[in-house]
């Protein structure tokens, strides 16, 4: 069973496309006239150009909205798609996902005529810039450490990338991993982690001390003392990027 017909099944709840990354992602795809999207969950982040979204996971294919682009259930590793077939493939926050990486990759340059646009993470600037990370929940990084893969490795693989930082607003509407990082009261709610697959991929038992220390640092100021400057920004780094290849 594909792991996000059980991960999956309230995504649409918290994982609403945010406007600002959906504009960088836009931009990033330029003047495209046709495009798939792999890893495609609920379709978030899919322009009106979209002509077919791979996804494995019925629960998340049922997610999507009336409209969306229609969706074929499959894996990135064997794409249902002739060679250069499309003008860009785009893989939002999947690869880390993905069982076979160099497939997959191999698979969406096989695919796509024009331009490759990948959302991911540095997972080294994560787990050094993110709080929630770095100070509460160090062992949430021992999942990510083994499945992110490395920046240069996936510029390596796509035969050369552009690297572009994408900033998380402070009200970001997709509650991924770092969505909440200046709203940390969101990280106790468990409909909140359920939507985040290192919180949910975690065993809670694991989880429990780390939340424990953040809930009690919250009620007594501690977490608003020690992060005052996060307070004033209104968007942060904290490691995730997007790879842009032209072909
Ligand atoms: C975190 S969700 C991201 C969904 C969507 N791209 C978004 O930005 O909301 C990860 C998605 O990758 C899909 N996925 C997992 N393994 C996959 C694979 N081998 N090939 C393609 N998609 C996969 C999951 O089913 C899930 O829908």
């Amino acid at each position: 069973m594909p792991i996000y017909d059980s991960l999956g099944t309230s995504y649409s709840l918290t994982r609403r496309p945010d406007p600002r990354i959906a504009a960088q992602i836009r931009n990033a795809l330029g003047d495209v006239s046709d495009v798939v999207n792999v890893g495609a969950g609920t379709g978030s982040y899919e322009p009106s150009e979209t002509i077919l979204a791979i996804e494995p996971s019925h629960a998340m294919i049922s997610q999507r909205p009336p409209g969306a682009a229609p969706a074929v259930r499959a894996v990135a590793e064997q794409l249902p798609l002739r060679d250069r077939s499309v003008d860009a493939v785009m893989a939002v926050l999947t690869i880390h996902h993905w069982t076979d990486t160099v497939a997959g990759l191999s698979e969406l340059r096989r695919v796509a005529r024009r331009r490759i646009v990948l959302l991911t993470w540095d997972q080294s600037v994560f787990r050094e810039r993110f709080w929630l990370v770095r100070d509460y929940l160090p062992q949430t990084a021992a999942l990510d450490d083994k499945r992110a893969i490395g920046i240069d490795d996936l510029v390596e693989l796509l035969g050369g990338a552009r690297v572009e930082p994408v900033p998380v607003p402070h009200d970001c509407t997709d509650g991924f991993g770092a969505a909440y990082w200046r709203r940390p009261r969101a990280y106790l709610d468990p409909q909140v982690r359920a939507g985040i697959s290192m919180l949910a991929q975690t065993d809670p038992d694991v989880l429990a001390p780390g939340l424990a220390v953040l809930a009690d640092d919250l009620a007594t100021g501690r977490w608003q003392d020690r992060y005052t400057d996060l307070l004033a920004l209104d968007s942060i780094d904290v490691g995730y990027r997007l790879l842009v290849s032209d072909l």
